[in-house]
């Protein structure tokens, strides 16, 4: 493939550099994994086999597929020590905050026999957290509500489980909603990957000092949280519920235009799509079915959300500035119907896009690399002496 930029080698780092899993035309709002279309896998692929297309380049023959899905399966379950690591935090911790610590110390308990210069390892490394965070994510909701960790359970599927983790409780294990696991499934697919973005980046810099994949997607779930980036979908609810009635629209987008006082619609926007983000549109449509099925079609979220963005797309602020829905805009509203708390919405987005930064990081070590180092513009004083007494 040609470069796509002239660099000089000295000046780009590691992070910044070719990549062939996911390709993204901002300004057609295009968006491949591996050169196929993003709305075609949420039609006709799953999470899995998308996750096993994102590492391996390939969508994976009935037999591989197969072998796959149970090798997720049977990693599904954490070490036991780990469990303790929750008691040191308060019940009332962010998420993300517990996130970041529990998976990080995954690499105390999984990353001593490996060699990331095998690349078998760096599969099984692979394997291991794909299988394992969706059930650190539960166990960080079940910690926060004060239940008992779930176990997973493998007569389920992917997404069924990690509704099963959530959900369920000792007392009671009631049936895995279709239509519920199928959303879940399908948020987990738009979120898999998504090109080198911020946490996307932070995971092959840090990679790039041949530190292990599980302390890497530790860095990149840090990374995420912010409300620019990964943690905007829970912003995006605030901000709905602030607005409150689709009367004070009109209010809040003012304030966006708002030199002075800057107010950033949350949802809206993005570092490279300047026209729709194609997955807010598959996303808007799950929305459509999942609150359909439920019987929501009344959400006054769902109102506030459909009213915004009708405003905003027709504004010739919003316009000129290529400032449309983009995926976290429509995603919370279906995680509030699965019945996910809006604390939760960045673990869940940190949960979908694990392939996505363990397929960048396998790439970037499987090649030559070197370690990133990003140059600076020194804006600074010039040299000078210290002063004499
Ligand atoms: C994700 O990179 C990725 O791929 C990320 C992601 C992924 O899958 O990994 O797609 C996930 O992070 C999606 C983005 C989620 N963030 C939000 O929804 C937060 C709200 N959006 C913004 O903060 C913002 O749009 C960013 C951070 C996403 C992009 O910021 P930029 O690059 O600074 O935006 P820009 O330079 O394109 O802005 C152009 C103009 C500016 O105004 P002017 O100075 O030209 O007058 O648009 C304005 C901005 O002030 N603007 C907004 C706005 N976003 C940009 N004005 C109001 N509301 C907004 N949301």
């Amino acid at each position: 493939s040609k470069n796509l930029f002239t660099y000089d080698p000295g000046f780009v780092s590691t992070a910044a550099c070719e990549s062939k899993i996911t390709f993204i035309d901002g300004a057609k709002g295009i968006l491949l994994h591996r050169g196929y279309p993003i709305d075609q896998l949420a039609e006709k692929s799953d999470y899995l086999e998308t996750c096993f297309l994102l590492l391996h380049g390939e969508l994976p023959t009935a037999e591989e597929k197969e072998v796959f899905v149970n090798t997720i399966k049977n990693h599904t379950m954490v070490h036991e020590q780990l469990n303790h690591f929750f008691n040191g935090f308060r019940r009332d911790a962010h998420p993300m905050a517990i996130m970041c610590g529990v998976v990080g110390a995954l690499s105390a308990f999984y990353h001593d026999s490996m060699d990331i210069s095998n690349p078998e390892h760096r599969i099984i490394s692979a394997h291991r957290l794909i299988a394992k965070i969706p059930t650190l994510a539960a166990m960080v909701y079940k910690y926060s509500m004060g239940q008992p960790f779930m176990y997973p359970r493998n007569d389920l599927n992917y997404s069924e489980n990690f509704l099963h983790m959530m959900f369920n409780t000792p007392c009671e294990e009631k049936a895995i909603s279709p239509v519920l696991s199928k959303a879940m499934d399908r948020i987990f697919l738009l979120h898999a990957d998504h090109e080198q973005n911020a946490s996307t980046s932070t995971v092959r810099l840090a990679g790039s000092t041949g530190a292990n994949p599980f302390a890497c997607i530790a860095s990149g779930i840090a990374a995420l949280w912010g409300p620019a980036h990964g943690g905007a979908n829970e912003a995006v609810l605030n901000m709905l519920e602030e607005i409150g009635d689709v009367s004070n629209i009109d209010t809040f987008v003012a304030k966006a235009k708002d030199k002075e006082d800057p107010f950033r619609l949350m949802g809206f926007g993005h570092r490279v799509y300047k026209n729709f983000d194609p997955r807010a549109k598959v996303m808007k449509q799950t929305c459509d079915e999942v609150l359909a099925e439920l019987g929501m079609e009344n959400d006054p979220l769902l109102k506030i959300a459909l009213k915004l963005e009708k405003i905003a797309t027709e504004d010739e602020y919003f316009i000129k500035r290529g400032l449309y829905p983009n995926v976290d805009f429509y995603s919370g509203i279906i995680l509030k119907a699965i019945g996910i708390p809006s604390e939760m919405f960045t673990v869940i987005f940190a949960t979908g896009r694990t392939p996505g930064w363990i397929a960048h990081w396998n790439e970037m070590i499987s090649n030559d690399y070197r370690i990133g180092r990003p140059r600076q513009l020194y804006t600074g004083s010039p040299k000078r002496d210290y002063p004499s007494k």
